[in-house]
């Protein structure tokens, strides 16, 4: 736990930062089309369906993560020490929060809203960084505090798809700095090129965390994984519950990190960037939207005036888009919207055509 003073509640203006975007396809949204959650769609793949049903045989023994944190550790590179299988990325921003002990900690926003939510509820004080959308939501120098010892930051980000140069986040590692890298959606980006996962010489303690949940569509079985220094992975580790992992999940992780399941996610990752041009370009047919910066994830952040009842009106026309507003540093002109295959986004850029004819 934090040395820290907890932080006053929240003002009530603050974006609420537990929203996400399944929150928009439950209950009433539950047969809306849904451009709210960046899970790839059609996913789990079959073959991934029976490996997992497989494991079923196996429920009576308790997990044993060895091989999955080995297959982990083959496919970045790394030993296995520097691996901490987790229940999603989720479970590994709770466990940072409460075993770092930061002085000044900095969330680079507008970003995924937990890895603040869960430093707050360890009695962290938070400070932002807000990027700016003249800068396209880019990092900028001097943005992060000199005296940042902890700074979270995601790439490519989520909301706004930036992608940031793997030597521009590089630069933002310092001795005495643990440095945290969400890269939930960069197996979304063909490459992954600006990866720091397999970086293991850069100054400070740098901590990348990976999610098995967009490409492979298991959002709903939780699995994810920490890279960074052993002694830091350790402290992770034993801040975990036991058997925290799944037999089914750990077979995922180590399912997904073989040779021909990287293959695939490279090639859903390449046919994405084609269905995103498609979406981009048919945007750009609306003068009222604007799109900044270069979205290079599984979706794509617009700024609309009036965004918020457009989100409405496009519910009544059977999409769900995911709100802005609970992003600090957007507002509700913002809204985020999942990539799609080509017909599917024509439909949405229909129903938006037929909402801002209105
Ligand atoms: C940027 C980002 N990081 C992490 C997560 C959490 O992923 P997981 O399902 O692995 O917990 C999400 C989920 O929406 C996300 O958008």
């Amino acid at each position: 736990m934090s040395p820290t003073p907890p932080t006053s509640p929240e003002p009530e203006s603050e974006p609420d930062l537990r929203h996400h975007g399944d929150a928009e396809v439950r209950a009433d949204g539950a047969g809306l089309v849904d451009l709210a959650v960046n899970v790839r769609t059609g996913t789990p793949p079959q073959w991934l369906r029976d490996h997992l049903a497989a494991t079923l045989a196996d429920l009576a023994a308790y997990p044993d993560g060895t091989a999955a944190r080995a297959a982990v550790a083959a496919r970045h590179a790394r030993p296995a020490d520097e691996v901490l299988l987790t229940a999603g990325a989720a479970e590994a921003f709770v466990l940072l929060a409460r075993v770092l002990a930061p002085r000044h900690v900095a969330v680079v926003h507008p970003q995924f809203t937990e890895p603040e939510a869960a430093l707050r509820d360890a009695g962290h004080d938070v400070r932002r960084v807000l990027l700016s959308p003249a800068d396209g939501f880019r990092l900028t120098d001097g943005a992060v505090p000199e005296s940042a010892d902890l700074v979270v930051l995601g790439n490519p980000t989520n909301p706004t798809s930036v992608l940031h140069p793997a030597a521009v986040v590089a630069a933002l590692a310092r001795p005495g700095r643990t440095l945290v890298i969400d890269e939930a959606f960069m197996d979304t980006v063909p490459g992954e090129t600006e990866s720091l996962a397999s970086a293991r010489d850069l100054p400070g303690r740098v901590v990348v965390l990976r999610s098995l949940t967009k490409t492979w569509g298991l959002a709903g079985l939780r699995i994810g994984y920490v890279l960074g220094p052993a002694p830091l992975i350790a402290a992770l580790a034993a801040a975990q519950p036991l058997w925290p992992v799944s037999t089914p999940a750990l077979a995922a992780a180590e399912a997904c990190s073989t040779p021909a399941a990287l293959a695939e996610a490279e090639q859903a990752a390449r046919e994405l960037a084609l269905w995103r041009d498609h979406l981009l370009k048919g945007l750009a047919a609306f003068p009222d939207v604007r799109v900044h910066g270069d979205p290079a994830a599984s979706f794509v952040l617009i700024e609309l005036p009036g965004a918020d009842a457009v989100r409405a009106r496009l519910r009544e026309h059977g999409f769900a888009v995911r709100r802005g507003d609970t992003f600090p540093g957007l507002g509700p002109d913002w809204l985020r919207i999942a990539v799609r295959d080509e017909p599917t986004t024509d439909r949405l850029l229909a129903a938006l055509g037929a909402v801002l004819a209105r």
